[in-house]
């Protein structure tokens, strides 16, 4: 089954086509993204009006990129995959009209994914892809939950973040030492050139049981840190690295403690936040010590992408589920009320 899959939740517009006929990478044929991170940086984050109406500009011209470069004809499509939810209303309602409306003229079998399934399912685009049970982490802009799987459709939040998270805390962290939007990226890329140690903030809410995290206080300790430096460059690196570290401590050690309370030892991580590279190293060296295995994304796909909402489309599209005829977003949208596959 070939699914055309569309994502225009937030600030960026992607378009892929997976085919279910093939496996991980193998199947995905083609995909593209437009970001709008220029669009939106005067304004030092996005302007939900301006996305709208970029994805307004950019989708049709994405949908016909992505197909000639799988060498595909609409007539060659057997399904179209979109992001209802979460997300900025008018962004996803873009993308649903596209949607809907490409599946009513052509007659194809339309699904709404829910956006962070899609993130959720993104390590397995890849080959030798992992087998549920496994445990999830999603970290971007706007979540980080610890998700057990049991099976696809199957979720079960066993943690999340009580205020920033980890990726709004990186974007607002790298805002307040003056890098431009969005930080997240140019945070972690500064923090290459950081001293370790010089700085030390907290691991949030590790001293105590449980699978939550709470981000916005290591956000204040930057802050007070900066404002009472030398605000050098040597010193904003070394407090963006002492800021990563912090982050990925506490990803880490959730994610251990995530994985003894599923008794399971597979790791999947996905979402913007797991692009960062020490998150990455360190979330691999805690999987290989105790014999288990962590599975990423590769980069392009760990920020929004319309490949992991085709793939993710496919496999309901697949067990026969889909849509009404109407154009029908969720801005908020609990994971767990999701059906099985
Ligand atoms: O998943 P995503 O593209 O969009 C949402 O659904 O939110 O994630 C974007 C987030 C941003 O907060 C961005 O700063 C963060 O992911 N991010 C990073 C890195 N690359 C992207 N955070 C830390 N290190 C990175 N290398
Ligand atoms: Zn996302």
């Amino acid at each position: 089954m070939r699914v055309l899959g569309i994502e225009t939740s937030c600030d960026e517009t992607g378009v892929a086509v997976y085919d279910t006929a093939r496996t991980g990478a193998d199947g995905l044929l083609a995909h593209a993204v437009y970001s709008q991170i220029a669009l939106h940086a005067e304004y030092g984050g996005v302007v939900p009006e301006l996305a709208s109406r970029d994805h307004v500009r950019k989708l049709l011209p994405l949908v016909r990129q992505t197909l000639a470069e799988a060498g595909l004809d609409t007539a060659d499509l057997d399904g179209v995959a979109y992001t209802a939810g979460p997300g900025l209303v008018g962004a996803l309602l873009v993308g649903a009209g596209v949607a809907r409306s490409l599946a009513w003229a052509l007659d194809l079998p339309a699904v709404g994914v829910h956006h962070m399934e899609g993130h959720l399912l993104a390590p397995l685009i890849e080959n030798d892809p992992p087998k549920p049970p496994f445990v999830a982490l999603l970290v971007s802009g706007g979540h980080t939950q610890l998700v057990e799987v049991d099976a696809i459709g199957q979720y079960r939040l066993l943690g999340e973040t009580l205020d920033d998270a980890a990726g709004e805390a990186f974007d607002k962290t790298a805002k307040l030492m003056g890098l431009p939007y969005p930080g997240g990226p140019q945070l972690a890329r500064l923090a290459e050139q950081g001293t370790p140690g010089r700085y030390r903030f907290a691991r949030p809410m590790t001293d105590r049981p449980g699978l939550d995290f709470s981000f916005s206080g290591l956000k204040t300790q930057v802050l007070l840190a900066w404002r009472d430096s030398d605000q050098s460059e040597q010193t904003r690196a070394d407090i963006a690295r002492g800021f990563e570290d912090a982050v990925v401590d506490t990803l880490a050690i959730k994610c251990e403690r995530a994985l003894d309370e599923a008794g399971c030892d597979t790791l999947i991580v996905a979402g913007g936040v797991g692009a960062n590279q020490r998150l990455r190293a360190k979330l691999q060296a805690m999987a290989q010590k105790r014999g288990g295995r962590v599975c990423f994304p590769r980069m392009e796909l760990c920020t929004d992408n319309g490949a992991m909402i085709a793939y993710a489309g496919a496999l309901r599209l697949e067990a026969g589920q889909r849509e009404d005829a109407q154009v029908k977003v969720t801005p908020r949208w609990d994971m767990a009320t999701l059906p099985a596959v």
